[in-house]
């Protein structure tokens, strides 16, 4: 086999290759996990909870410093309430446990989207959550919770358009950076790469705004059989992609 050849066939591994300082995941498939199994996808949820746990430590393990998953979009209310209550027994679970989980791996734990819908129990457990984190130093950690990204731009948008009416803001002043500072990610840098496991090729409006130039990785994978050779190989995948940004 000619030389060039074998070189381009040989595999890359994580210390060739520029990280991305960024990574969204769309935590999609377990519904269609549990189906395959017979069992219910409240199963297929609660095997995507361990998933998370696992994906998460291993990002900030490898040095990857913003971390955002989609765990529930403002669309999904549109399930059965059965499905909603064993969601939101799920994220009470996971909140609970977050808070001496991550200690250790000094994850700052944020929570994207809009919290109102929540109940007070998992609104302290969000918060406090936040506040105990927040003086860590290691990966921050998003965890977009009723999150929909023409929602976070409509917030935006009433926010910026209150200072215009107050005076405080001319129109010709609202600019891109402006934007940027008015959603729930303002201050951090946009997602460099976004995965998408089981095979969707859709935003399902993850991340609107701040994905206008991030590399989209989809997988054939389900979210609960998603591993840590799967982030890999996304990650080997995101290396190889030219980003032009729209120069040459
Ligand atoms: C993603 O898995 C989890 C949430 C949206 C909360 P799904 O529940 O969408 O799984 P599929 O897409 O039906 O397989
Ligand atoms: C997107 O997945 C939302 C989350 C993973 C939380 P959905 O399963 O809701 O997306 P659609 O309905 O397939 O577009
Ligand atoms: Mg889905």
């Amino acid at each position: 086999m000619p030389l060039f050849k074998k070189k381009q066939q040989q595999e890359l591994s994580l210390s060739d290759i520029v990280l991305p300082e960024h990574i969204g995941i769309i935590m999609d498939g377990n519904g269609r996990w549990a189906k395959k199994r017979g069992l219910p996808r409240s199963a297929g949820h609660t095997a995507g909870a361990q998933t998370f746990r696992k994906i998460a430590r291993y990002c900030s393990d490898i040095g990857i410093k913003y971390l955002t998953v989609y765990a529930f979009s403002t669309e999904n209310w549109r399930r059965p309430k059965e499905e909603i209550d064993a969601l939101m027994r799920l994220f009470k679970d996971y909140l609970q446990e977050a808070i001496r989980d991550f200690k250790d791996d000094s994850i700052v734990l944020r929570f994207i989207g809009d919290r109102s819908a929540f109940s007070p129990e998992l609104l302290s457990l969000m918060n406090e959550n936040e506040e105990e984190s927040c003086d860590r130093d290691g990966m921050v950690l998003n965890i977009a919770m009723n999150y929909g990204g023409r929602a976070e731009l409509v917030t935006a948008i009433q926010s910026i358009a209150q200072q215009a009416a107050d005076g405080v803001l001319k129109p010709e002043e609202i600019s891109e950076a402006l934007v940027s500072d008015n959603l729930y990610t303002k201050g951090q840098p946009d997602p460099d790469l976004i995965i998408r496991p089981s095979g969707e090729n859709r935003t399902s409006n993850f991340l609107l705004w701040q994905s206008a130039y991030a590399e989209y990785v989809i997988m054939d994978v389900l979210w609960p059989d998603f591993t840590e050779r799967d982030l890999d190989k996304a990650l080997i995948e995101f290396a190889k992609r030219n980003r032009r940004f729209g120069g040459v």
